[in-house]
């Protein structure tokens, strides 16, 4: 009864990544032990994001709260609460959150070998009306097993060991990928476990979505303006593309991986690099396309292949489909 062994064979995130980890004879199960502490993170968040509306209701948000603390906002609180489950793994050297102007080196004590860039709780600006959000991350090895300093973030995203996002939306999802492919976890909130529901993603070829704040298309280049009018108005005859913009990067992106299209948010006049950030926005999703068979192209370069000089450098991004974001390549190239 392959039906029964299914509903009995329960893949939880922490059994795959198990299995994972019996390719790697040499490593020790310092990275389980990392990805356990990400995922404890992420239940907290999914459980605080989901009574915020409630505490909100009954008067506990905004001000001060019963202890007289000043009320956190959800990106203070999921941003502490990652801190602090990252340190206590003892796996982590460097962190860089979006919500902390300066990396956080861990004490020599607590200290592993990861570094861990994440953005706690991206699409913030959604809290409020019950809109999708989530939690980005991205994990690097240390370069050399030495001092850790800041060059140890400052690499490009091919140089991840994994990327993933979690998303607080109608169910929790828990998307990652290790190097070789990427997989979807579904939280079972009466388990409080992850267990896999989408094996193996991989995005269609071609979509029919396109994704873009067309708010700020008077600030648009040349190639994304011509871009933008393709979807909308194909010139070879086929049907006009679909606009679907969430707001939350974790959505949209959730959407193209699994329905396929583009995700744009381009460079324009205000903004010349864009407003995604690279190591814990752009390097993640780029690296979770490539595995699910998509591309993520900057304007100029593979995304992945950019080197950040800063922690909250931003890059426009172009990711999605593979011949969606060939024929963005294409408009840039004949630009130059
Ligand atoms: P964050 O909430 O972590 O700061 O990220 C918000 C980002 C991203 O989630 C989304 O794609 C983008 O902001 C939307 O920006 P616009 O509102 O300018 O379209
Ligand atoms: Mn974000
Ligand atoms: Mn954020
Ligand atoms: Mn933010």
């Amino acid at each position: 009864h392959a039906a029964d062994a299914h509903r009995t064979d329960l893949m939880t995130i922490t059994r795959y990544v198990l299995n994972e980890q019996s390719k790697h004879p040499e490593s020790r199960g310092d990275f389980t032990i990392l990805l356990n502490h990400i995922v404890l993170g992420c239940k907290f968040v999914c459980s605080a994001v989901n009574k915020a509306g409630l505490a909100k209701l009954i008067g506990l948000a905004g001000e001060t709260n019963v202890q007289g603390e000043e009320q956190k906002k959800l990106d203070v609180l999921s941003n502490e609460v990652f801190i602090k489950a990252l340190v206590s793994s003892g796996r982590t050297c460097i962190l860089v959150s979006e919500e902390d102007e300066e990396a956080t080196f861990v004490e020599p004590s607590r200290r592993g070998k990861y570094c861990v860039v994440f953005d706690p709780l991206d699409g913030s600006s959604n809290i409020d009306c019950g809109v999708s959000i989530g939690t980005i991350f991205g994990i690097y090895m240390i370069k050399d097993g030495v001092e850790p300093k800041l060059e140890d973030v400052l690499q490009p995203g091919k140089n991840m060991l994994a990327a993933g996002y979690c998303m607080y939306g109608s169910s929790c999802m828990f998307v990652l990928s290790t190097g070789s492919g990427v997989n979807g976890f579904t939280l079972d909130p009466s388990l409080g476990e992850f267990i896999l529901t989408h094996p193996d993603i991989k995005i269609p070829k071609k979509g029919k979505i396109y994704s873009v704040n067309e708010g700020n298309a008077k600030n648009w280049d040349g190639p994304t303006a011509k871009y933008v009018e393709k979807c909308k108005f194909p010139i070879d005859g086929s049907p006009a593309k679909s606009l679907r913009y969430v707001g939350s990067m974790v959505a949209d992106v959730h959407r193209t991986l699994l329905y396929g299209g583009i995700f744009l948010y381009p460079a324009d006049k205000k903004s010349p690099n864009g407003k995604l950030r690279v190591l814990y926005e752009v390097f993640p999703m780029s690296f979770l396309m490539e595995q699910a068979g998509g591309q993520a192209f900057t304007g100029k370069q593979r995304a992945l292949d950019l080197v950040p000089k800063k922690i909250h450098e931003r890059s426009p991004i172009f990711l999605g489909s593979h011949d969606d974001v060939e024929e963005i390549k294409a408009l840039y190239a004949a630009e130059e």
